[in-house]
């Protein structure tokens, strides 16, 4: 996979048009499972058109104005992002971590709904997710590092958990501008 450029609006804190951003009452709405997968199948490929789009890791649902329970996931390294792992494409519907290390990793994390902002944020390093694909069926997984980090940091989304709300202090908060002189 080659390395791609993060989306130039992001780095300058300019959500993309159709992102839904940090204080819009649409990301803080509960979201509803999926239950008819028949008609989920437009949105799976619309999140993963937007993600590509956009060179994310992940995206949530609520992030594009759907309050219901999908994630995808997929991640590419970026220029802001250069060393971190590569992962295939990952699409759940219905996601809940059933376990979790005890053990935890800090990590720096940016999001689209909070544009142009990074800050160091502590997730578990292993987690076992159960979630449904995009057939229906039910499916369980281990994931571990980084892509837990993501996959985490998605899950919140669906709960109306932003990264911020998971920095243990404000210390790190920083541009991305600033992440990628000072701190990367
Ligand atoms: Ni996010």
């Amino acid at each position: 996979m080659t390395d791609v450029k993060s989306d130039d609006k992001w780095i300058s804190g300019q959500a993309h048009q159709d992102i839904v951003t940090i204080g819009d009452p649409a990301l803080k709405r509960p979201v509803q499972p999926i239950i008819d997968f028949g008609s989920s199948a437009e949105l799976f490929e619309h999140m993963v058109a937007r993600l590509r789009q956009l060179n994310g890791a992940g995206l949530a649902a609520p992030q594009i104005g759907h309050s219901v329970a999908v994630i995808v996931v997929e991640v590419r390294r970026t220029d802001v992002f250069p060393d971190r792992p590569t992962s295939p494409l990952i699409l759940m519907a219905n996601p809940k971590i059933i376990e979790q290390s005890e053990e935890t990793e800090q990590g720096w994390e940016g999001c689209f709904s909070v544009p142009g902002m990074m800050g160091l944020v502590s997730r578990y390093s292993r987690i076992r997710v159960r979630f449904q694909t995009p057939d229906g069926n039910d499916n369980e997984e281990s994931y571990s590092g980084y892509l837990a980090r993501v996959i985490q940091h998605e899950i919140d989304h669906l709960a109306a958990v932003e990264f911020i709300d998971h920095m243990e202090t404000m210390e790190s908060l920083t541009t991305v501008h600033n992440y990628l002189q000072f701190h990367r």
